[in-house]
């Protein structure tokens, strides 16, 4: 029988790393999955219970900045395609700890490219080395203009820096070294699994225990938001039929204002806890802007829409339906997540 073909995803058990390792376990059992995760505090096995047990499916708990430990994975298990998540996400605690985002995006992606290159040594023959961005990198609109691949990189973040740098160094392997890699830049998303520190699980969380909503500034902030599922599926297409040493733009043609989000978040709220309508509204609490705080992202998917046939299979109404559905069943998981350290470090951010 044919060895199975090994895949690297890294990060797979954060948000969205979570819902691509599951994707790529069910479907594609002539893979071999491995899902390496230091697990920080975005990190939960809890996540893949379902698929844990899969003869295709492996964890290593490793850091991606560990070079060594990084290099012997390799040797070891040959890893013939890599899907890059594992990072540090959060755009506020980059701008409470930068370095932390320096070594994990920028050092750890080192670690990993040097690791594929010095593997497959030029034979890089069906061999791929998947990067996973944000739109970030681009930068922040005005009102109006879309990103699109050819948009320059200008990020105002530690996080979206870290994350531009990584994606130069990734591009700067393929044209001195020859690695053979795509990259996909993807705009907000959100649905089940997502830490509640960003905005959407922070304010569910937050509306469950009548707890105050900190909307940022004056609310008039844009994102683009793709549920996470469609994300993964994205992943998936681009993987297998994307080109390569080309990027590819993803968002959900799906721009909100946070207040008008929010306010629809509210209202879907209500009904689900069967509470008076206008009840959650009642919580909204403008608090002090974010230093550097983008005013708008905005992605022009059509790349990946024409080239991959690609689209959004949900609503916006409809996702944010099954994302709120599975936090009032999951309420066992929020608990766990939000026990201990996540005290202090919402104390910090906003008391
Ligand atoms: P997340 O914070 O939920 O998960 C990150 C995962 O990486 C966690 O499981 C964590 O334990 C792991 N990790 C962190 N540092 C590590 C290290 N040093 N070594 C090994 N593992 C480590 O993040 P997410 O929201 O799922 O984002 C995943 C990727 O997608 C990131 O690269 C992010 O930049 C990118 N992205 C996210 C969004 C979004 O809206 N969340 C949008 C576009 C792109
Ligand atoms: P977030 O979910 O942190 O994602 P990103 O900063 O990567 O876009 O934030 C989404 C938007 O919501 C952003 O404009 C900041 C705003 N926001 C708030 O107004 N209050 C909050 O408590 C958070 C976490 C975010």
């Amino acid at each position: 029988m044919r060895p199975k073909k090994n895949i690297l995803i890294t990060g797979g058990a954060g948000f969205i790393g979570s819902h691509v390792v599951r994707l790529f376990v069910n479907t594609y059992p002539e893979y071999h999955v491995f899902n390496l995760d230091s697990l920080t505090y975005a990190g939960n096995l809890e996540n893949l219970k379902d698929i844990e047990n899969k003869s295709n499916y492996s964890f290593l708990k490793a850091d991606i900045t560990d070079e060594s430990l990084i290099n012997s994975l390799f040797k070891t298990h040959q890893f013939e395609a890599v899907i890059h998540l594992a990072a540090e996400s959060h755009v506020d605690r980059s701008i409470t700890d930068p370095l932390a985002f320096v070594k994990t995006n920028v050092i750890g992606t080192m670690n990993l490219l040097n690791a594929f290159k010095n593997t497959w040594k030029d034979n890089y023959k069906n061999k791929l080395f998947y990067h996973i961005s944000t739109d970030e990198v681009y930068g922040s609109l005005g009102d109006t203009g879309l990103f699109t691949e050819t948009t320059s990189y200008d990020p105002n973040s530690p996080y979206s820096a870290s994350k531009a740098s990584s994606d130069h160094f990734v591009r700067a392997y393929g044209e001195t070294y020859g690695i053979p890699y795509v990259i996909s830049n993807c705009s907000n998303n959100y649905g089940p699994n997502q830490f509640p520190e960003k905005l959407i699980p922070l304010f569910i969380n937050n509306i469950i225990n009548k707890k105050s909503l900190p909307v940022y500034g004056d609310g008039n902030y844009t994102r683009d938001w793709l549920y996470v599922i469609d994300h993964a599926i994205a992943i998936d297409s681009v993987f297998h039929k994307g080109v390569l040493g080309e990027t590819y733009n993803i968002g959900g043609f799906n721009e909100w204002k946070n207040i008008d989000l929010v306010t629809l978040l509210c209202d879907q709220m209500d009904v689900a806890l069967d509470r008076e309508k206008g009840t959650s509204k009642k919580l909204i609490t403008y608090v002090k802007d974010r230093p550097g705080h983008d005013l708008r992202y905005a992605i022009d998917a059509s790349k990946i829409k024409n080239e991959l046939g690609w689209e959004p299979s949900v609503t916006f109404e409809q996702g944010l339906k099954k994302t709120i559905s599975w936090y009032l069943n999951n309420t066992d998981w929020l608990q766990n997540v939000t026990s201990g350290v996540y005290q202090s470090y919402y104390e910090n951010q906003y008391d």
